[in-house]
């Protein structure tokens, strides 16, 4: 049967491949261009699709392995191309996660899962910009490795590293430290959260490959054209056997199978994980039973409650799942009212405040304790996402306003409506950060001189850590939590800009700074963040050193909060900075 089978299909079904790009290729516009204003009068608004191409091009930059012809950051190289050799398997392609050489999979899972859904919803805005075939590269540069790092049923590549030397090495990609370690999860040493969460990804991506998916419905639009069906199967096939995986195997938090990965990306828990990859399976596949079972594990887990004031991002995916159970039960014509309800009552507690594990900084940008103290941006944004997809379902007009306006503001914070006159990110304007937390953007040869010199190469659609609570942001190279760039940073970003450009014909906030105005405002002094420690004036502390007060914080906040689930959140990339 099985030849037979493959032997027909291609035949059968219409073949579809990656999408050829534009000639000549999109490049992301001089930041100066950025500081000029247009009338504001056509849609698509250039700015927008300028900032939406840029996002995809950052992805470009991150990529590691062997580079193809069509490559088009001129400054990245072929690197670490024998990745997987000490395991016996090809793990070369793939993401670099952040600003150094790891690549992780828990990261990268919810970072594909993420633009897939915006391709679903907000597709027509990558249509309308002349950047799907980006968008296809970049989400297939992603998928290709994350099915090579799932070579069998029961074993999920969740980490490529140097486990040695990678903390030190501050270079170009060239000269990356080996050998590499790849460390997997399999039926001995499981790892239900990331398993679940690679098949969240791979599901919700078939469906945006599939040639049969429709939209969610007025007013989302049609799904970005990316059509393979033979594409679609592969990935689904993945997404069921990484599911079943998640579900037959122990049960267990990935890192305390692989504690490798315990100081950058542990996890917090795995009914998140296992609740939004039935969920998109569901949609995937038309199936009723899927649906169900993520219906009963989002009740007996009260996810609900668990999530209500927490933080949506690559370990917290709890937050999303009442928004995507609206979508897909308004597609199937199902009664949406409880995940109405549960997704209202999420958003407008953070609208009205009433969460006590957040607030608004002075110049408004929405603050996690403890989460956002690592990176202020990425929870901002991915809920200023998570509004805006949301708003089209509210159940009044005036809640859809309030919810638009709220993820308006946090989106044009990030884009510079800030005390600094910062746009957050890499490149969209003059007084975008200029010393961006990137070994290979840096050009710098030397973990101890890392501050210095100025940087080589323009990070475009690099979306950083981001300011403290106080809203100041001090651009220090070494400062990871303030300036590092990561995946899963700039994935909100694409989504929100694909909406901008289907339906915004005003510029992005930043088009009104002109060069300098940071230079004006530029805080005294150092940050008091946990790279540099509040009372210094000293040097900061040498990296294994950061490393030790990220596992302590993290040790003490075990003990403060009694073994409350969300302890995760103090291990965040505490060591990622680097
Ligand atoms: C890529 O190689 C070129 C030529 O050797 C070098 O100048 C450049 O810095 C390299 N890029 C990185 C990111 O190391
Ligand atoms: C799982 O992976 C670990 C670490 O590589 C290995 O020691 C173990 O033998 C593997 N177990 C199975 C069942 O493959
Ligand atoms: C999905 O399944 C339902 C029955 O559960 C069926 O009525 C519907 O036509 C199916 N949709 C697709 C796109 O196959």
């Amino acid at each position: 049967m099985l030849p037979l089978f493959l032997l027909l299909f291609p035949l059968s079904q219409t073949v579809l491949a990656q999408l050829s790009r534009p000639d000549p290729p999109f490049i992301p516009q001089d930041p100066e261009e950025g500081a000029k204003p247009s009338d504001g009068s056509s849609i698509p608004n250039a700015q927008w699709t300028n900032l939406l191409g840029s996002g995809l091009y950052f992805y470009e930059a991150q990529r590691s392995g062997v580079l193809p012809d069509d490559n088009r950051v001129g400054w990245r190289n072929d690197s670490v191309t024998d990745d997987g050799e000490d395991v016996g398997t090809d793990l070369s392609g793939g993401y670099f996660d952040a600003g150094d050489y790891i690549k992780a999979t828990f990261p990268l899972s919810f970072t594909l899962m993420s633009i897939c859904w915006g391709g679903i919803d907000f597709g027509e805005g990558y249509n309308m910009a002349n950047q799907t075939p980006y968008l296809d590269s970049t989400l297939r540069w992603g998928l290709d490795w994350l099915m090579k790092a799932h070579p069998s049923d029961n074993t999920l590549y969740v980490l490529v590293s140097d486990p040695h030397k990678d903390d030190d090495y501050w270079g170009g990609d060239q000269d990356i430290p080996t050998p590499r370690h790849s460390y997997p999860i399999n039926e001995s040493s499981p790892g239900t959260d990331v398993a679940a969460a690679a098949a969240a990804a791979f599901a919700a991506c078939s469906y945006l490959y599939n040639t049969d998916r429709i939209s969610f419905g007025s007013p989302y639009g049609e799904p970005a054209s990316l059509r393979d069906t033979n594409y679609a199967e592969t990935l689904l096939s993945h997404a069921e056997s990484l599911y079943t995986f998640a579900n037959t195997a122990d049960k267990a938090l990935y890192h305390e199978s692989v504690p490798e990965i315990a100081d950058s990306y542990a996890s917090s828990g795995y009914e998140d994980e296992l609740t939004i990859a039935a969920l998109w399976l569901a949609l995937a596949t038309n199936s009723s039973e899927r649906y169900q079972e993520a219906e009963d594990m989002y009740t007996e887990r009260h996810l609900g409650e668990q999530y209500l004031d927490r933080l949506l991002n690559w370990d917290s995916k709890g937050p999303a799942i009442p928004v995507l159970f609206a979508q897909v039960a308004s597609l199937w014509e199902r009664d949406a009212t409880r995940w109405k309800e549960d997704a209202e009552r999420y958003l407008n507690r953070i609208v009205d405040g009433e969460g006590d594990t957040y607030w608004m900084t002075p110049a408004g940008l929405l603050y996690y304790e403890g989460e956002s103290d690592y990176d202020s941006i990425n929870p901002a944004l991915n809920a200023a996402m998570l509004f805006a997809r949301y708003a089209p379902m509210a159940s009044s007009d005036e809640v859809r306003d309030k919810f638009e306006e709220f993820a308006d503001s946090q989106l044009t914070y990030v884009l510079g409506r800030n005390p600094m006159s910062v746009p957050y990110v890499v490149g969209a304007n003059p007084n975008s950060p200029s010393n961006p937390h990137s070994a290979p953007a840096s050009g710098g040869s030397s973990i101890d001189n890392i501050n210095e010199g100025e940087t080589a190469y323009t990070l475009f659609g690099g979306v950083i850590g981001g300011p403290d609570r106080h809203d100041n942001y001090y651009d220090i190279r070494n400062d990871w939590p303030q300036t590092e760039i990561a995946l899963d940073y700039t994935a909100p970003l694409l989504t929100l800009a694909a909406m901008h450009v289907i339906s915004d014909s005003s510029d992005p906030y930043y088009t009104r700074l002109a060069a300098g105005e940071y230079d004006k405002v530029r805080p005294e002094g150092t940050p008091c963040d946990p790279a540099y420690p509040c009372d210094s004036g000293n040097p900061p502390l040498p990296k294994g050193a950061q490393i030790a007060i990220g596992v302590v914080v993290s040790v003490v906040g075990v003990v403060i909060f009694g073994g409350i689930a969300w302890y995760g959140w103090l291990l965040r990339r505490s060591s990622v900075g680097k």
